[in-house]
């Protein structure tokens, strides 16, 4: 096995990672120093984030058991389209934030990924005044050049969004912000920016502090996002990448209907993107296998999804193929494991190998320790055994009189139990899952494509129930 040369690590990374990777959550920044595997799904997203930047569309579904690493892989793609100038903006679904609602809660979901808008220069979120602002400094100095004022020129650039639904306020609302720059009337600009954050609650409200009629609200959420999406890109960005995990909220979901009418929504966006009529549009939806395949509740309850989402039956025996909708993100295999505790002991030491506090024989000691401990979930699960690991570091670096072979067999560690199947147990639902296991470690599984649905074996065979 090969590990790549590690580079510097900036003491701010270095920090966020370990606390972030300490506390059992996904770090922010800084992912490239201890991300391992998933170079062919890297790749495909790429693909998708150079199609955005010309204007395309697209979408994907990041399919991958309980704490396989999808948020990880959402933060890095995310990252990356950071990079390739894409405006991104991310948000978890939960029973308050979803994508079709009528008690409020696609707004929402809206103004949660408009909170978390990142740019290159912006990418711990906030974004939005920037690119408002950039777009208007655009204006400016076309208009310096060719002496057409400012207002004519946005309402010029704008006229093709009026096109689109909504188009006409949202054009709107960005003079109203072009006119407060001018004027100096900082509370006009905020009220912009409020708006197109989906702040205004009430139409009287939008009315009186900007003129127009309209709000963001549950039934233009994917409308708007469409507006921001070519908005953006004539501020001078590539498109907009959308990121949202923990789908499974919408599996959740006890009212079919309200189920339905969610995946209606999905169905649309999935359907604009293959059309490629979504301008610098692409999505990343991040959910486990229970959420696409389930056939009672789950995408493939949805008889339209299903037929667009099945998975390709010749990709099956180690065979792969990454250009279709569904990405299935395999879980990472001892050998990465190791990979990414050696990244995790470099970080530790700050890219000094000489401080390093443990040896590869440690590594390969501390990963027999957690075997041993709770089986193969150690490095298909492994947020506990990382967070295991650092501890251990800490210890090490804090009391250097101990040597790492005292301290390993003291580790301990749990299974990790995944909350959402506990939630469903307890489910106010008609329509109980008896068929769900009761923790998240589940037997090996080949590491191909998904199963297809009428697979025969215990586990599937128990979905039809
Ligand atoms: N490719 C990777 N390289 C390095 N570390 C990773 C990678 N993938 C996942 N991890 C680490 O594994 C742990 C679990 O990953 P993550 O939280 O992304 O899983 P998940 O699939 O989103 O879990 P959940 O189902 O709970 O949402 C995290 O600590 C994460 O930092
Ligand atoms: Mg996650």
């Amino acid at each position: 096995m090969t590990i790549s040369s590690p580079s510097a690590i900036r003491p701010r990374e270095r920090d966020a990672l370990l606390q972030s990777l300490r506390s059992g959550v996904v770090p922010r920044i800084g992912q490239q120093h201890v991300q391992v595997g998933r170079v062919n799904e890297v790749k495909a997203l790429l693909s998708d984030i150079n199609r955005v930047n010309d204007g395309g569309s697209g979408s994907r579904f990041v399919i991958g058991d309980y704490g396989s690493g999808k948020t990880f892989f959402l933060h890095v793609v995310r990252s990356i389209a950071l990079q390739q100038k894409l405006v991104t903006v991310h948000a978890d679904l939960s029973p308050d934030r979803r994508l079709h609602a009528t008690g409020g809660q696609a707004r929402s979901l809206y103004a949660e990924l408009m909170r978390n808008m990142s740019t290159r220069a912006k990418p711990d979120g906030g974004a939005m005044s920037s690119v408002v602002e950039r777009f208007v400094t655009q204006a400016l100095t076309e208009s310096r050049g060719s002496g057409e004022p400012v207002e004519s020129i946005i309402r010029r650039h704008l006229i093709e969004l009026s096109e689109l639904t909504g188009g006409y306020d949202f054009a709107e609302v960005i003079a109203k912000y072009w006119q407060g720059h001018d004027t100096g009337n900082e509370q006009l600009k905020a009220d912009a920016i409020r708006w197109l954050r989906g702040e205004f609650s009430t139409r009287t409200d939008a009315r009186s502090a900007l003129g127009v009629r309209t709000i963001i609200d549950d039934s233009n959420f994917y409308d708007q996002l469409k507006l921001l999406a070519r908005f953006v890109r004539l501020a001078g960005f590539g498109g907009i990448l959308v990121c949202l995990d923990e789908m499974v909220n919408l599996y959740k979901l006890a009212n079919s209907q309200a189920r339905n009418s969610n995946y209606e929504q999905i169905l649309r966006i999935l359907n604009d993107s293959t059309q490629g009529s979504a301008a610098g549009l692409g999505f990343i939806f991040g959910g486990t296998p229970d959420f696409l395949l389930d056939p009672r509740r789950g995408l493939y309850s949805y008889a339209a999804l299903q037929s667009r989402l099945e998975v390709n039956s010749y990709a099956v025996d180690g065979l792969v193929d990454y250009s279709g909708p569904i990405l299935r993100l395999a879980s990472l295999t001892p050998e990465d494991f190791y990979v990414l505790l050696s990244k995790l002991r470099h970080v530790q030491a700050a890219g000094d190998k000489s401080a390093y506090l443990i040896n590869d024989d440690g590594i390969a000691q501390y990963m027999s320790h957690c075997a041993q401990r709770i089986g193969d979930a150690y490095f298909r699960t492994p947020r506990n055994t990382i967070k295991g690991f650092l501890d251990l570091l800490a210890v090490l670096e804090q009391n250097p009189d101990r040597k790492w072979t005292d301290l390993i067999t003291g580790v301990t560690l749990e299974r990790e139990t995944n909350p959402d199947l506990a939630l469903l147990e307890t489910d106010a639902d008609q329509e109980p899952a008896p068929f769900l296991p009761r923790t998240s470690v589940r037997p090996a599984q080949p590491a191909d494509g998904l199963r297809p649905k009428n697979d025969t074996d215990d586990e599937l065979s128990a979905f039809r129930l």
